[in-house]
């Protein structure tokens, strides 16, 4: 990449949430690699931030669930000599009982959701380390904190990510790296998410719904402040908290009933 600014690696940036953080970053003179498999709209929000005078925006058109997406993603990361930022947020959501549900389908979240975060996390950390700067963050979900049935691979993938961000920045301290990582953990965020998934935004009461402006807001001044777990929203963190306090059954009891309010269970009144 040309130039010396400091460059952002975002997976998933061709809508949502990953497009809302090219298009912050690109404002803070980021030059910008941008990730995902749809080449077309890439290639959309890399004009509209060239003509919004972003400094660099680069296109990746490349599916990261297959092992020669993956490792072209990881190989452009270790050509980046001036790497500040990798974003691992390119994910997806699914529906139904995982003994019901589509094997390769699974797999490809898993492989999404563990191994490119891995991977490209690996290939990002060791010069961030070497170079004394940057910052990685694992785009998660308050999923991660309970599992839900109908949503089994989703919840148990996000919770590996949370995980793996704590360990790391527990690795990092021991050092003294000034690297940092976080594991940002939204809630429901209006983005194509649930359009993918194909229940739209009406499953649930709209004052659940946060943006993706509010999301990645909440995730860039965490990252400032070094925090690793970031829950964007009072709503959703008084609701992590109370799940971390409540006792097994009633934990239980309720994720039952928010299982069958939203649809993930039979008798549900969607
Ligand atoms: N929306 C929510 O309510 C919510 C809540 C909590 C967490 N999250 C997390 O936020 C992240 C971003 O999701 P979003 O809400 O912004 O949804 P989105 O609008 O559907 O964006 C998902 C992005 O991931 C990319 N992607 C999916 N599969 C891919 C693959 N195999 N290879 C490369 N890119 C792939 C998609 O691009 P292409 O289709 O062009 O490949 C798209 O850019 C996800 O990790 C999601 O789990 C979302």
């Amino acid at each position: 990449m040309p130039g010396t600014a400091p460059v952002a690696f975002i997976t998933g940036a061709s809508s949502g949430i990953g497009a809302e953080f090219a298009r912050r970053l690109a404002a803070r003179q980021y030059s910008l690699v941008l990730v995902a498999r749809r080449k077309e709209r890439l290639e959309q929000l890399a004009g509209e931030l060239r003509a919004a005078g972003a400094a660099h925006a680069e296109i990746l058109a490349t599916d990261l669930a297959t092992d020669a997406g993956l490792e072209a993603a990881e190989d452009r990361i270790r050509r980046e000599p001036n790497l500040e930022l990798l974003i691992n947020n390119a994910g997806f959501g699914t529906r139904g009982f995982f003994h019901e549900a589509d094997g390769p389908t699974q797999e490809r979240m898993h492989r999404l959701h563990v191994l490119a975060t891995a991977r490209l996390t690996h290939a990002a950390l060791g010069g961030m380390v070497a170079r004394r700067r940057g910052g990685i963050i694992n785009v998660s979900s308050v999923a991660a904190f309970n599992a839900t049935p109908s949503n089994v691979s989703y919840c148990a993938t996000k919770a590996w990510m949370n995980r793996f961000t704590e360990g790391l920045a527990l690795e990092l301290s021991t050092i003294g790296s000034p690297v940092k990582v976080q594991a940002l953990c939204p809630g429901f965020t209006r983005t194509e998410f649930h359009e993918v998934l194909g229940i739209g935004h009406d499953f649930i009461g709209p004052g659940w719904w946060m943006s993706a402006g509010d999301v990645v807001a909440a995730s860039l001044d965490g990252l400032a402040k070094g925090k690793v777990i970031v829950i964007p929203g009072l709503r959703y963190k008084i609701l992590v908290l109370l799940s971390r306090l409540t006792p097994g059954f009633i934990q239980k009891a309720a994720i039952l009933r928010y299982a069958r309010r939203t649809g993930r269970l039979p008798g549900a009144s969607q």
